[in-house]
């Protein structure tokens, strides 16, 4: 049988470009970050790699987490997680503006640098910043061996494998399961997480990785949707809560790829200004699961659909409600609050890949973007 792929084709694994092949690498990628680190019987994560300490853990006073682009993005459902299984306080920086600032560090102190190369200069610059000043460095990287991690006192790789394509996606699920891995051990060291809890949350984490292949098999269902948006100018997304972070990367990948304006919103800040964009030409994007926020992120769906915005929702499976009221749908598994961001990301990541493939632009290296910026 003559085969007919060129050496680049079978590279990408026989999909068209790479983000689609990286897209669908999710549910392996995401086992791979979990293997070995998982004690479910104890309720406990192993990840001694890390440089943190049981004692450190116990003491530290604060997580102060640097990153860019997506790699920030998944540091701002770090802190969800953090502070409400640690109840550590945390604060997420976008590095780019940290090293422009004055910035006081302590020795108690975790400092977590995300990146996936290991190598994004603003966030290299934020954490020699923080090493000066004495605090612990933690490097979460997916690159091996690259510069942050050299740098850093401990490292927690996320073991997502190559990632060629200039938007991130791999990358970004395995960066979320590696934080809600170390909220959990820092949680189960500071006495704030009981074994029972940490129990439940890593068996739903343990259990993602097939309901991300179930939802990758609607991937049909959302290029439909993207047809529908091939024309758009601008995009709003909406998230509250674990939700937010999912918005602002949806609207970047948007905006990475496909070149539409895209804005990612706190669903609650809605009132204080964009509401007064919408109108029928806008299409709305509301990550709406029936998590704790649903409600109150429900109500602002409404409020889209009452001035005639274009909603697209992000919802658990079975919400009749949603039905009424939003013109399309993707339809999520039914999982615990804590693992829902790994899922409701995933048809965002495919409405910009489908978005941008049907406008004919070069998905895997958008004009103006480098994989890796290490330049100021
Ligand atoms: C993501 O799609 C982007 N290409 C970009 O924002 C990226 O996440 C950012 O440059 C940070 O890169 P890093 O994770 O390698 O540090």
């Amino acid at each position: 049988k003559r085969i007919d792929w060129s050496p680049v084709q079978a590279e990408r694994g026989g999909y068209k470009h790479f983000m689609l092949k990286e897209i669908h690498e999710q549910p392996d990628v995401v086992e791979a970050t979990l293997r070995g680190r998982i004690d479910l019987a104890a309720g406990d994560v192993h990840a001694t790699e890390m440089g943190v300490t049981p004692e450190f853990a116990k003491e530290l006073r604060r997580v102060y987490i640097v990153a860019c682009g997506t790699s920030h993005h998944a540091g701002i459902a770090g802190r969800y997680w953090i502070e409400q299984l640690a109840r550590v306080p945390t604060v997420v920086e976008l590095a780019s503006e940290v090293r422009y600032r004055e910035p006081i560090f302590f020795p108690d102190d975790l400092v977590i640098a995300i990146s996936q190369s290991g190598e994004t200069a603003d966030t290299i610059a934020a954490l020699k910043a923080a090493k000066a000043q004495g605090a612990k460095v933690l490097a979460l990287c997916n690159v091996l061996d690259s510069a942050i991690p050299r740098l850093s006192d401990g490292a927690l790789y996320t073991h997502a494998g190559p990632e060629i394509g200039v938007a991130s996606t791999k990358a970004f699920t395995t960066q979320l399961a590696a934080l809600l891995l170390l909220a959990v051990y820092l949680g189960r060291r500071r006495d704030s997480l009981p074994a029972e809890r940490g129990r439940e949350i890593l068996q739903a984490l343990w259990e993602i990785p097939s309901h991300m292949r179930e939802v990758l098999g609607d991937a049909d269902y959302v290029h439909a949707i993207a047809k529908r948006l091939v024309h758009a100018k601008d995009v709003l997304f909406l998230g509250r809560g674990l939700g937010f972070p999912i918005a602002l990367e949806g609207a970047l990948k948007l905006k990475e790829i496909s070149y539409a304006h895209a804005e990612g919103y706190a669903a609650g800040e809605m009132k204080h200004g964009p509401i007064a964009l919408i109108d029928e030409a806008l299409p709305v994007i509301v990550v709406c699961p029936r998590d704790a926020h649903y409600d109150k992120t429900f109500s602002n769906l409404q409020e889209v659909r009452a001035r005639e915005g274009q909603v697209v929702a992000i919802a658990t499976k079975g919400d009749e409600s949603i039905l009424e009221i939003a013109q399309h749908h993707v339809w999520i598994p039914k999982v615990p609050d804590e693992v829902g961001p790994l899922l409701t990301v995933l048809p965002l990541q495919l409405i910009a890949y489908y978005v941008a493939n049907l406008k004919g632009n070069d998905v895997d290296q958008p004009r103006n973007l480098a994989k890796t910026v290490t330049v100021e």
